[in-house]
């Protein structure tokens, strides 16, 4: 696949702030890449659960995420490992609720934000998750930070889980998201946080479409210098 160049767009935030969408859309919109962290988090944790092994089981689990190889497909929306299509499977309430666990382990980390790097290291590239601003791409163009308050991205995952036909509660969407931003945000390697330098945008009462425009019209302007800027030189 010839790599398309461009800015590198790195996007955190805690669980639910609708950094999925907003990432796929703004891709989209710049015909850059889009690249679902949690996704490979979240498919590592479905095979290791498969093969039942613990989280704690650090070498067993070190073998097993080697052994994996993840592809994206259908403009990012589509995670296939090994072959297979898990994008369904990886959303279920089991993994859900264990994910954060497997995300604390640093050697899976090492793997991932490696494999992370290499997807997204020529730019034309937008990539979301909890530490792309931190790990992944401390040098991104552009760093947002997006983020939203807790009942409202408990009711927005709400709605989208519903859709999907799943059957489950507010309170049980809510504390999950509670649950895990706790454990991401404060475990030892790289915890969510925002950087000095990334933009922080609270979504709490824009609409999609606002809050795409918003980082497209950043993106544009950093776009539009880092051109000038070769251009005088
Ligand atoms: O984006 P998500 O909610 O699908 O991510 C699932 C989990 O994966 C999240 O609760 C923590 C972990 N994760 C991570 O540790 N680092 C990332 N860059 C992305 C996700």
């Amino acid at each position: 696949m010839i790599k398309k160049k461009g800015i590198i767009v790195a996007i955190d935030g805690p669980a639910g702030a609708g950094k999925s969408t907003t990432a796929r859309l703004l891709a989209e919109k710049l015909n850059y890449d889009y690249i679902d962290t949690g996704a490979m988090y979240r498919a590592v944790t479905l095979f290791a659960l498969r093969n039942d092994i613990k989280h704690t089981e650090t070498e067993q689990l070190v073998k097993l995420v080697s052994s994996l190889n993840f592809e994206f497909k259908n403009n990012g929306t589509e995670i296939f490992v090994n072959s297979e299509n898990v994008s369904e499977q990886i959303r279920s309430a089991e993994v859900s609720s264990k994910v954060s666990d497997y995300s604390k382990i640093a050697e899976v980390r090492e793997i991932l934000i490696q494999k992370q790097y290499e997807i997204g290291e020529h730019g034309g590239i937008v990539m979301e998750g909890r530490d792309i601003t931190t790990a992944v791409f401390p040098n991104a163009e552009l760093k947002i930070f997006l983020t939203a308050d807790l009942d409202v991205r408990a009711y927005r995952r709400l709605i989208e889980i519903r859709n999907k036909g799943q059957k489950i509660d507010l309170e049980n969407v809510r504390n999950n998201l509670e649950t895990r931003d706790k454990i991401d945000s404060s475990r030892d390697v790289n915890p969510l946080m925002i950087t000095e330098d990334s933009i922080i945008i609270d979504t709490t009462k824009l609409t999609v479409d606002q809050q795409v425009e918003i980082i497209y019209n950043k993106a544009k302007e950093i776009i539009k210098s880092l051109n000038l800027h070769s251009h005088h030189n």
